[in-house]
């Protein structure tokens, strides 16, 4: 949540600043700004709403500065207004502050601040920072950030800049995501590799407790004791085309389209090796995946899929559950913790409190380098490429395959389940193919103000995420449910006015999902089924039928998923909702 990027060189910091915020937009949008040393003064520009109102609000205005620091905010403490976006400032304006994540202690921080007789002008946590680092500067800003970090309590990631320092920014990470990017006489701090890849790709991701020094010539990382760091570079293997719209519309319809590659990609990587895990999942008493969102989702048809094959009990919590539950678990279990971003904040402390605990900690990630990535005992990583677009689609749909592959890597006899996975990516193809027959029901659908997604066994993670996908880029009212627990409540829901998407394979629970399906007609409810082509009792049944083509029992997921990400992403559109950018969220989510 919020992004924040820095530059240091020779070129006009602005230009890298406005680029590498565009690419951070999808964390958050509700304002953003600049902060410059020009002309060896601080030159700041807010703007309530999105990066364009801060672009129109400089236009024209021609400043040279070779330093700076911006942000994109998605508000956490205090109002979106211009007097709480960031950078925020001194009093004396000597030093800008961007931050994303939170200041937990920032009330106690406010009083000190305050009693010192300096004005506390914001209603962020932010401006504690600043403030303290002016209050405790004593002619060197490393030094001074160092001391200022054994106040502060929570999680959060920050960069400086001062114009008592002119060639220098001074960045922190602790809980929030921050990478430092390596450029040839220039050096950039951003929250995450898309900022950067315009520019460089050779980036240093910092650890917790990390400190970074970046000038011109340099750059320079410490521990919070001031130990200096030695740290490799690594490349990003993500060029700057993966991370553009392509000729699509929306990032979402263009990754929505990648995944047959995407997830061949992924597969490929996979399935030739066993994981290259040093261990077997039968080794433990029981695998525990953790996750939230669409994460979460893939989990709970992981679980399907490992049990099934590996024959270990699985269990699936979401991961902003556990961290404070007591539940029981030590060396004798595994944890998957499946996150896309790597850095979800529920996720991510929830893993670490359970290895803490001596679990083994197994990640899935999608970017390399992530904090969980790095803070794992093993990661799994999916090829799916940077996911831009704030509802996650390729990633789910990739994270599937590696949970698959996982499964059935614990299997003797396996060809059969690798001979059906590998044929996945092109049966996406040809799901893909149909986009235009979703469209127009989509359409027929879209003032609907609420809506019922029904699945079993597998198809009930597919029911959840089609839900997830249409409230959250359409804003409808879409609920998720076991098909099979209708009847005991939700069943009074129906009416003729709130359509029913019925995910309806034929597998093991074909007879059974029917049956729901004709409860909800027998209440005047309207059915859109999402089944295998040529299933005519389906068609009889419902008002319209989404085909995808017939596959084995275990791979429905791949192919009913594709469909209900369109069918959101078409109604959203059609009602001329930010897609990429829906309101109130962040593609990642760094506070608990
Ligand atoms: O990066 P993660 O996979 O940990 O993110 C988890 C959720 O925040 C994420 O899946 C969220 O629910 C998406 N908006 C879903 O489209």
């Amino acid at each position: 949540m919020c992004g924040i990027v820095g530059y240091v060189g020779a070129s006009p910091a602005l230009l890298v600043l406005l680029q590498g915020l565009e690419r951070l937009e999808y964390r958050g949008y509700d304002s953003a700004g600049v902060a410059l040393l020009e002309n060896g003064k601080l030159y700041v520009e807010k703007k309530v709403g999105k990066i364009r109102e801060l672009v129109r609000s400089l236009w024209g205005k021609n400043l040279k500065a070779v330093v700076g620091i911006g942000h994109t905010r998605w508000a956490t403490h205090g109002e979106v207004c211009e007097l709480n976006a960031h950078p925020h400032t001194d009093n004396r304006g000597e030093f800008a502050v961007v931050h994303n994540g939170i200041v937990e202690n920032y009330r106690e921080l406010r009083q000190e601040i305050e009693s010192a007789g300096v004005s506390y002008v914001s209603q962020t946590d932010t401006e504690a920072i600043v403030h303290l680092i002016a209050l405790n500067y004593e002619g060197d800003l490393l030094r001074t950030v160092l001391k200022v970090v054994k106040k502060l309590r929570g999680a959060y990631a920050f960069a400086v800049i001062s114009t008592r320092e002119q060639s220098r920014i001074v960045a922190v990470k602790y809980g929030s995501p921050l990478v430092v990017g390596i450029g040839k006489e220039e050096n950039f701090v951003a929250s995450d590799i898309p900022a950067l890849l315009p520019f460089t790709r050779e980036v240093i991701p910092l650890n917790d407790g990390e400190v970074v020094d970046l000038r011109p010539d340099g750059v320079f990382i410490y521990d919070f004791e001031g130990n200096l760091l030695t740290k490799e570079a690594m490349h990003v293997p993500w060029d700057i085309i993966s991370a553009e719209k392509g000729g699509f519309k929306h990032f979402m319809l263009k990754e929505i389209f990648e995944q047959p590659r995407t997830l061949s990609d992924t597969i490929r990587g996979y399935i030739s090796r066993d994981m290259s895990l040093p261990f077997s999942l039968r080794d433990y008493r029981r695998v525990l995946i953790i996750a939230c969102g669409t994460s979460y989702h893939a989990g709970l048809i992981g679980k399907y899929w490992i049990e099934k094959h590996a024959g270990v009990p699985v269990e699936v919590a979401y991961a902003s559950e556990v961290r404070y539950a007591n539940m029981p678990v030590g060396e004798q279990d595994l944890v998957l913790a499946i996150s896309q971003s790597g850095e979800t904040a529920d996720t991510r402390f929830s893993a670490l409190a359970l290895k803490e605990k001596g679990a083994t900690l197994l990640s899935l990630v999608n970017v390399m380098g992530s904090a969980l990535d790095r803070e794992s005992d093993h990661t799994l990583y999916t090829h799916a490429g940077p996911e831009i677009g704030v509802a996650a689609t390729k990633t789910f749909t990739a994270q599937l395959a590696v949970l698959y592959s996982l499964a059935v890597s614990q299997r003797q006899d396996r060809q059969k389940e690798v001979e059906n996975l590998l044929k996945v990516p092109h049966l996406v193809e040809e799901v893909l193919t149909r986009a235009e027959a979703v469209k127009n029901l989509a359409l027929r659908y879209a003032h609907s103000k609420d809506f019922l997604y029904l699945g079993r066994y597998l198809s009930y993670p597919v029911a959840l995420e089609g839900a997830l996908k249409l409230k959250e880029i359409s804003y409808i009212h879409a609920e998720g449910y076991p098909a099979g627990e209708m009847k005991h409540g939700p069943i009074a829901l129906i009416d003729e006015k709130t359509p029913t998407v019925a995910i309806a394979p034929a597998d093991r629970v074909y007879e059974k999902i029917l049956s729901n399906v004709e409860e909800v007609l027998a209440r005047k409810g309207k059915v859109i089924g999402v089944g295998f082509e040529k299933d005519e009792r389906l068609k009889s049944l419902c008002d319209a039928v989404i085909e995808v083509p017939t596959v084995e029992e275990d791979l429905t997921p791949f192919l009913t998923t594709v469909p209900l990400q369109l069918f959101a992403y078409y109604i959203a559109d059609y009602l001329g909702l930010d897609v990429d950018q829906p309101r109130n969220l962040a593609k990642t989510v760094t506070v608990e």
